[in-house]
């Protein structure tokens, strides 16, 4: 009898807590880090009872229940043989001698090449092609393409972007408008605001030039691929495709993953919500017995070196590896360098490690620095940690973190070049003297962790508030219904220019008139 109470308290209980939902996760980039962003949704989403179908590049090792998921291809490589020049640009070493490669036009060839290739991938297209799939929101990362906006109409439901990066115009244009190029940079930027005037032409130039090159390049490719793709999936289900635009813009909210503390404090719409840090596990995992025992024993504390999952230490020149092999041997720390290859003669007191758990080491006291490329799940980690950093940015919205994390103080940025382990040297020397980086790092970790609710939290709740609300229509942004003339006012600006040349082809005659009359009194 008492057992049977606790079940009917317990199934009253769940019933009440939450309705379960059914979601589609899709995080088509197919980058490690990408996909730790990805699986962070899905994670939250299955602790808070709900059903997902997540598509990924990445399967997890061991199922879990409630979850299917859609393994794809590593769409990387097929990118890396359709398009040999563009994706070498992104090898660190070519970075190191031309720059960020993130920004330039190519960059939208490759990202639509992408989404392209994401579509024509079979799984994908049998999967969209199901009428048995059925789902209470889809969950999509925008990454640079509007065309995976078509998965919403096809499944008839509400459309939740994640942006994996900071918000910036390109992706608050989904769900808002652009952004004021005076005072937000660029994504792909080096300038941070407070801009100056040479700034804000540099920052006004650059979204003229990508809407003008997106607009007459990429949108109609995109087009194209939208009208061939979706409508014959969408018989299959019985339902009509609205159209491209329809469909771009229809999305009912934007999670972003970032933080005011970690970056810049951007205007967001209603149906916008900083959520960074919701990958972070709450319980940080053990350290390994090897490294456990290494940083424990590390008296002069220990520096940890990662360049991120996309950007192999192994791509870098011999001369780079070398001089930064000789650089960290005159040092008295322990450095732990995530490093993908093998390498002979190491010194003693550099620990290479194929895979770092990189919060794990976050969370050791003896942790002195870290030396990243300032990837946003790096930054971020290094904030909700309270570590201070020296970075190395590469390629994407890494310059925009960096300068972030410089502006703040809690940070060293060192430009990326052939010959740039001496400048390290320096920048290692001024971190182990002066612990006010430490001290603000520690300071930004409060405000980063200072919020009404933890991250993983906030999505979840905004996610089921979407699905509660049928789309959210409530938090849509009135932006959204004006055209880009009529927000600027340049139709006004238009009546008040016609107005005037018909006031000054009525005007001047008499007045001319007037002044001929005065001659001729005066003759
Ligand atoms: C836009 O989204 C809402 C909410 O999900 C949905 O009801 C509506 O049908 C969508 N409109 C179009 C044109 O897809």
């Amino acid at each position: 009898m008492f057992h049977r109470s606790i079940a009917l308290a317990l199934l009253l209980l769940t019933m009440t807590s939450c309705e379960a939902f059914r979601f589609l996760v899709v995080f088509p980039m197919a980058s490690k880090s990408h996909s730790i962003l990805g699986h962070g949704v899905v994670n939250h989403l299955l602790q808070a009872g709900h059903e997902v179908v997540h598509v990924t590049a990445f399967p997890r090792d061991k199922p879990a229940p409630k979850l299917k998921e859609i393994v794809v291809p590593n769409i990387f490589m097929a990118i890396a043989k359709e398009d040999p020049a563009g994706f070498a640009a992104f090898n660190l070493q070519n970075i190191a001698n031309s720059g960020n490669p993130a920004d330039s036009s190519f960059f939208f060839n490759i990202v639509f090449n992408f989404h392209k290739l994401f579509f024509e991938e079979p799984k994908i297209v049998q999967f969209l092609s199901d009428p048995q799939e059925k789902f209470d929101a889809v969950i999509i990362e925008w990454f640079f393409s509007d065309v995976i906006a078509g998965i919403a109409p096809l499944f008839q439901c509400p459309l939740i972007w994640v942006g994996s990066t900071e918000a910036h115009w390109q992706v608050l244009k989904l769900v808002d408008g652009v952004t004021n190029p005076s005072y937000n940079a660029d994504v792909f930027s080096a300038n941070t605001p407070p801009l100056t005037f040479w700034q804000r032409i540099q920052e006004l130039w650059t979204m003229v030039k990508k809407i003008v090159t997106i607009s007459f390049f990429i949108t109609p490719k995109e087009k194209t691929l939208y009208d061939s793709f979706y409508p014959k999936i969408a018989a299959l289900r019985g339902v009509q495709m609205p159209s491209y635009d329809e469909a771009v813009y229809n999305g009912s909210f934007l999670l972003l993953n970032s933080h005011p503390s970690i970056g810049t404090p951007f205007n967001l719409p209603e149906s916008a919500k900083y959520v960074g840090g919701y990958h972070i596990d709450s319980k940080v995992p053990p350290l390994p017995e090897d490294l456990q025992k290494l940083m424990d024993n590390a008296k002069h504390g220990i520096i940890y070196f990662s360049m991120g999952s996309n950007l192999k230490s192994v791509d870098m020149s011999t001369a780079m590896r070398e001089s930064l092999l000789q650089m960290f041997a005159k040092l008295k720390q322990t450095v732990i360098w995530k490093f993908e290859g093998e390498l002979d003669n190491v010194p003693s007191n550099i620990h290479l490690v194929k895979w770092a758990p990189q919060q794990s080491i976050f969370s050791h006291p003896n942790l002195n620095f870290f030396i990243t490329h300032g990837g946003q799940l790096s930054t971020t980690e290094a904030v909700h940690y309270g570590v201070p950093v020296i970075g190395i940015p590469v390629l994407g919205d890494q310059y925009v973190n960096m300068k972030a994390v410089v502006r703040k103080g809690f940070g060293i940025k060192i430009q990326l070049a052939e010959d740039m382990a001496k400048d390290i040297y320096v920048a290692i020397q001024e971190m182990l003297a002066n612990p006010s980086y430490k001290q603000k790092a520690k300071e930004i970790s409060q405000i980063y962790h200072d919020r009404p609710v933890p991250p993983g939290k906030e999505l979840v709740h905004w996610v089921e508030h979407v699905v509660r609300t049928r789309g959210a229509p409530h938090l849509r942004s009135p932006a959204l219904l004006l055209l880009w003339y009529q927000k600027m006012y340049l139709d006004l600006i238009v009546l008040i220019i016609l107005a005037l040349l018909i006031l000054r082809s009525c005007i001047p005659k008499k007045s001319k008139q007037t002044t001929l009359k005065k001659k001729e009194k005066k003759k």
